[in-house]
């Protein structure tokens, strides 16, 4: 039996589109939920065009009580059965006893080199400080943001020239090979690192 992949997401969802077309064959999960925090986030058409179920929990209504908006994603999830979440460009930082009750079994990616620059503006931040490489990391989530163990990484280099968004569109294609990887090795109960590079590709 498949295991069961929710997959969240507040944007574009390339990511979600990159995971969710590797969980195919005999990959051991599948896709069965694109939950949203917003009904505006595109990639929520995607996943309809792809035939994936589909749901929007706005944080908004529910202002500063995390736990309130919380307790509804765990609704959706419920109802959906999932057994592993991958947080996919989800902008909504989680309580720690909505991490604990998935602990172990939620993702994220995040657009650096962990632990260099957990947050936000990641790319700005690597050219600030003159790095030589940048790139993006898969991780278990734990209560410390963009703090649980990394299950792989994959590197770029910063070009003398490059801006935020130039190093940005140079990583993007890689989380989209680096979270899939990570995930099919997770979902076979491998938790062994990835490691890519654009010399060293999946
Ligand atoms: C990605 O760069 C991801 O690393 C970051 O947000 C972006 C999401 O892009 N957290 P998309 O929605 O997957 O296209």
């Amino acid at each position: 039996m498949s295991l069961r992949v929710a997959i969240l997401i507040s944007g574009g969802g390339s990511n979600m589109v990159a995971l969710a077309k590797s969980m195919t064959g005999d990959h051991p999960a599948r896709t069965v939920l694109v939950l949203a925090n917003s009904a505006n986030a595109g990639g929520l058409q995607k996943a309809a065009d792809m035939g994936i179920e589909t749901a929007v929990v706005d944080h908004r209504p529910f202002g500063a009580d995390r736990a309130a908006f919380e307790a509804e994603l765990t609704k959706a999830l419920f109802v959906a059965n999932a057994d592993i979440i991958c947080l996919a460009g989800f902008m909504r930082v989680l309580t720690a006893d909505f991490v604990n009750q998935w602990q172990g079994r939620m993702l994220n990616i995040h657009p650096s080199l962990l632990p260099k620059y957990k947050g936000l503006n990641t790319h700005a931040r690597a050219i600030a400080a003159g790095d030589s490489e940048a790139g993006c990391s898969v991780h278990l989530v734990t209560a410390t943001l963009d703090g649980g163990p990394v299950l792989g990484q994959a590197r770029v280099p910063v070009l003398p020239d490059d801006t935020p968004d130039s190093l940005a569109a140079r990583i993007l294609p890689l989380e989209h090979q680096l979270y899939p990887a990570v995930l099919r090795k997770f979902a076979s109960g491998d938790e062994t690192r990835v490691n890519l590079s654009r010399a060293n590709p999946v």
